[in-house]
């Protein structure tokens, strides 16, 4: 005890890697549990005086805390090449990445599976989801239709063998009839993975084991979501969605690790909403103030560079992710990026063709055509980034936060005024006290 669940409330880029590089220093063990490289989480650090900033994708944002083991679970897909790339590039810069431990179940992504990713996302033109072209989509949908190739699979030639060979016998087929791509040939598949396999030995654990065992000392173990909530396969704006479950339940399914042992679930929540790529979006603004977002948040993603949609504060999903995820704590991030706004707007219902909605429309095209309805909040213009406790914001600052905590229906333990590691105030303490 105890366990900690990290979720993103909206659609991505909330500032889950901060939060959770914030906490990386009172945990013991930090497990990404789903999605794969399709995340971009940056972490700015203060070292010699000197702000270093960190791009991390596939490995957990816990692995930049000397003292904490990172580990990839079961749930998440994993592209072998980048991990060594993303391991390598810690590794120069002097961060210590040798406790990392790799489930034995997880599946890796093939190349083959970034072909299909992208040469889909072409042949859906105006109906492509706009995904990150890293293989993840395809990749889980190998392992529904139990053509997918774990990390043990590494370990046993023959096997590895065979499981490539039936997942071509399809995708080739796909491949160079329907896409009229080239077709991937087995021995080259199996020695591309297999080139993987002796460096890789020392990571793979029974991590479900590891975990449990952890817990069972008293370790504190802190479950990081990839994605978000709105991006969830099942909870999200579907077919507008990764293809995993990056809610809260996800980290159960994607750990080994069962719900009676999780304690609490805090979601990042930024004070206002992006998105990257397609799919409905509210309070998205087209106007210059979407554009003051973008620039004062630096709204750019992380993973493939893409200008990030921006829009205010929705509080219909935040009231949604408060109960798909059982939130017990929010983090209110980048309050910073509102400052300088005479008024600032926060959605607290939809109106869907005259209907008020005060919850998710339960069916999408509603969600389509929501309209929001705003309440329109005063601003504040006082910098707010050297403020590290709840009475110095500006009094119009803690009123947005207090009427977005209400919205929400569940407390703001912590406020983001910065991207720094020091930059965020804590209202509340975000680590449940261990039960005696
Ligand atoms: P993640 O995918 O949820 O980890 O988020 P990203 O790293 O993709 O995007 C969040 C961005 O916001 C990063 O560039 C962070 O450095 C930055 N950030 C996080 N918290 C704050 C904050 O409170 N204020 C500001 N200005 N930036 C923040
Ligand atoms: P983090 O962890 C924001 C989006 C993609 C696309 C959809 C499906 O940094 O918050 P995929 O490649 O996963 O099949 O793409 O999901 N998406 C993200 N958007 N942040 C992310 O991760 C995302 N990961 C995937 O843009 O719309
Ligand atoms: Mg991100």
């Amino acid at each position: 005890m105890p366990a900690i669940v990290l979720v993103g409330a909206q659609w991505g880029d909330e500032g889950k890697g901060k939060a959770t590089d914030l906490l990386g220093s009172s945990v013991d063990y930090v497990v990404k549990f789903n999605g794969g490289n399709n995340a971009g989480h940056t972490v700015v650090i203060e070292k010699d005086g000197k702000r270093e900033k960190y791009a991390l994708h596939l490995l957990p944002s816990g692995i930049l805390s000397p003292n904490c083991v990172p580990v990839i679970g079961n749930g998440v897909v994993i592209d072998l090449s980048v991990l060594f790339e993303e391991l390598d590039g810690l590794d120069a810069r002097g961060v210590d990445t040798s406790k990392l431990l790799v489930s034995a179940n997880a599946h890796v992504i093939p190349s083959y599976n970034r072909t299909i990713d992208k040469v889909t996302e072409r042949f859906l033109g105006k109906r492509r989801i706009g995904t990150t072209g890293r293989g993840i989509g395809p990749t889980y949908a190998d392992k529904m239709n139990r053509i997918g190739i774990r990390i043990q699979d590494l370990y046993d030639e023959k096997i590895l063998r065979q499981k490539v060979e039936a997942a071509l016998e399809v995708k080739n087929q796909v491949l160079a009839k329907i896409y009229n791509t080239r077709a991937s040939a087995v021995d080259d598949v199996v020695e591309e993975l297999l080139s993987y396999a002796a460096r890789l030995a020392p990571m793979v654990a029974d991590t479900s084991l590891v975990l449990s065992q952890a817990l069972d000392r008293g370790d504190t173990v802190l479950f990081e979501a990839g994605q978000a909530t709105l991006l969830d396969v099942d909870h999200g704006t579907y077919p507008y969605v990764t293809s995993s479950n990056a809610v809260a339940a996800g980290a159960c399914t994607g750990s080994g690790v069962p719900p009676t042992r999780i304690d609490s679930v805090i979601a990042i929540l930024k004070a206002y909403t992006t998105r990257v790529g397609e799919g409905p979006f509210p309070t998205e603004l087209h106007d210059d103030k979407g554009e003051f977002l973008r620039k004062t948040g630096a709204e750019y993603g992380t993973t493939t560079g893409r200008p990030r949609r921006c829009g205010w504060m929705d509080t219909v999903v935040g009231r949604y992710a408060t109960r798909i995820n059982g939130v017990t704590d929010f983090v209110i991030t980048k309050l910073d990026v509102l400052t300088g706004l005479d008024k600032v707007p926060v959605c607290v219902a939809y109106d869907v063709n005259g209907v008020r909605h005060d919850e998710m429309p339960v069916n999408q095209t509603d969600f389509h055509h929501a309209t929001p309805i705003y309440e329109e909040l005063d601003g504040w213009w006082e910098d707010i980034t050297h403020c590290r406790s709840f009475d110095e914001l500006p009094a119009n600052a803690q009123a947005y936060v207090l009427r977005v905590e209400e919205l929400i229906g569940a407390r703001v333990s912590a406020i983001g005024v910065g991207p720094g590691r020091d930059e965020i105030i804590e209202r509340f303490p975000l680590k449940p006290a261990v039960a005696s």
